[in-house]
């Protein structure tokens, strides 16, 4: 009875977190960066898990993230990209979303 309990529990886990990644890529499919990125693959920028692992363990990677897509910018993936730049944006998207989706990029794995 108590481990049917714990396996029910443990599937709600799992499936709230597949929840919040799907709402994050729902957000960013929203805020238009899948023109141009996707998780696993270089579209036109940077696949998103490489950006991931480029920072890894980098403590000031998020705040300088954030800035880059408030602002937009290039020169930190050239060899991926060729210089094409990424386009700033804020006001367009709110920074409270902004954020949001860096934290999701960075937690990729
Ligand atoms: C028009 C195409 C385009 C769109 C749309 C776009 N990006 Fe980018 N993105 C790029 C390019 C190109 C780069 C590489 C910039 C560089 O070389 O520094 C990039 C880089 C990034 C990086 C890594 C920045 C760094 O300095 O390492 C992040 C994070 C990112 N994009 C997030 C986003 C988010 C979030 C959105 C949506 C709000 C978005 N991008 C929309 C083209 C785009």
């Amino acid at each position: 009875m108590k481990a049917r309990l714990l396996a029910v529990s443990a599937a709600a886990v799992m499936m709230f977190s597949a929840g919040q990644a799907s709402a994050d890529l729902d957000l960013a499919k929203a805020s238009g960066c899948l023109a141009c990125h996707s998780v696993e693959k270089k579209v036109v920028g940077p696949a998103w898990k490489d950006v991931a692992n480029k920072y890894k363990g980098d403590a000031g990677a998020k705040a300088a993230l954030v800035e880059k897509v408030k602002k937009g910018g290039k020169g930190n993936w050239t060899e991926v990209t060729g210089g094409t730049p990424m386009p700033p944006y804020s006001p367009r998207v709110s920074d409270a979303n902004i954020e949001k989706l860096v934290d999701f990029i960075l937690a990729l794995k």
